[in-house]
């Protein structure tokens, strides 16, 4: 069996799962979590969201958490913090903020598509269209999501030919990586080796990117085998934050020490120090007054 020899790990705990906690932290919190996190060697962070407040109320502070991040002494590493854009305000209020990079985010389910952002599929892909065309123009990468790549909580099974159109489409018009969301995480090795063989038929696997939410609890089976066919982008989350605030019960993405802890075990680089990874854990779930979701972190620090 090949794998890839190093991962990139787009580490999205302070917008994915943050935006799903009850307990709203402050803007010092996230700061302070996001901080930790670069120092554990991550160097990808979501770092939020410029979504309309009175949807995700979690995500209002992000302006000041981008100006904030702005200010930290530069890194030897290269650092990129990203926050999700779902429309020209959106993306308006991230170049206010000093954002380099954003992600626009479509679904493969008309009704999830509905739900989470208020209009169609296709209505979504037109707004993304001037979206863009300024992020070009303003020079700042754009990556794309698709939701519900391997069911809907509303519709149920979504066909792989959808997941495709959609994927397709954020190709065309730009995004330079498609992020496959299981956002209710119940995909299965087989289900997600169905879909990989259908994408991975046009889309060339640098251009995919993992995004498994762990519901069932099949996130790391399901990244074990898209590392098998390629893939070398994986999103997770610090200590399994999170879920989607439209998607009821889903629990948060892999986490991001057990993704950490599997790759490590299978001899492929990372960068990321696991025991710092588990100090940011520990802090931002006593902030947030929950149980860590990270199986390793339980394992490795049992007072936690
Ligand atoms: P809408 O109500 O259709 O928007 O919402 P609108 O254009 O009609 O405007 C209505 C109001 O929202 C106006 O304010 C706008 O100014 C304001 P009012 O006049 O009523 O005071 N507004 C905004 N405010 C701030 N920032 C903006 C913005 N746009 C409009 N960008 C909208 C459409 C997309 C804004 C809304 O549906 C929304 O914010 N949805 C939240 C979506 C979201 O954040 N979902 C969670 C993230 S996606 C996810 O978790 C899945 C992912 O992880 C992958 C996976 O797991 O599958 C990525
Ligand atoms: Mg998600």
């Amino acid at each position: 069996m090949s794998y890839p020899s190093n991962v990139r790990i787009v580490e999205v705990g302070p917008r994915d799962g943050l935006q799903n906690e009850k307990i709203i932290v402050d803007v010092n919190t996230k700061v302070e979590l996001i901080t930790q996190l670069r120092e554990a060697g991550l160097t990808y962070i979501e770092a939020g969201s410029f979504v309309s407040p009175k949807w995700v109320p979690q995500m209002a502070g992000s302006h000041e958490v981008f100006a904030a991040l702005s200010m930290q002494p530069p890194s030897n590493l290269d650092i990129t913090y990203a926050a999700l854009t779902p429309n020209m305000q959106g993306l308006d209020r991230a170049i206010a903020s000093g954002v380099k990079e954003v992600a626009v985010f479509a679904a493969a389910s008309e009704t999830f598509s509905q739900k989470n952002i208020n209009c169609s599929i296709d209505e979504s892909l037109a707004r993304f269209l001037p979206v863009m065309a300024k992020a070009k123009s303003e020079n700042i990468s754009v990556r794309g999501y698709v939701s519900c790549v391997l069911g809907c909580p509303y519709e149920g099974p979504v066909s792989v030919a959808q997941v495709d159109e959609v994927a397709q489409q954020l190709l065309h018009m730009g995004c330079y990586e498609i992020s496959l969301g299981d956002t209710i995480g119940v995909g299965t090795p087989a289900s997600t080796s169905a879909l990989l063989d259908k994408l991975l038929a046009s889309i060339p696997t640098d251009k995919l990117a993992m995004h498994m939410h762990d519901t069932y609890g099949q996130a790391l089976a399901n990244i074990l085998i898209a590392l098998q066919m390629g893939i070398s982008v994986i999103d997770s989350s610090i200590a399994g934050l999170g879920g989607c605030p439209y998607a009821n019960g889903a629990s948060g993405n892999v986490a991001t020490e057990d993704l950490v802890y599997m790759l490590t075990g299978l001899g492929i680089d990372h960068g990321v120090d696991l025991d710092k990874l588990l100090i940011a854990g520990n802090n931002i779930v006593a902030k947030l007054n929950r149980a860590n979701g990270s199986k390793v972190a339980c394992a490795l620090s049992p007072e936690a």
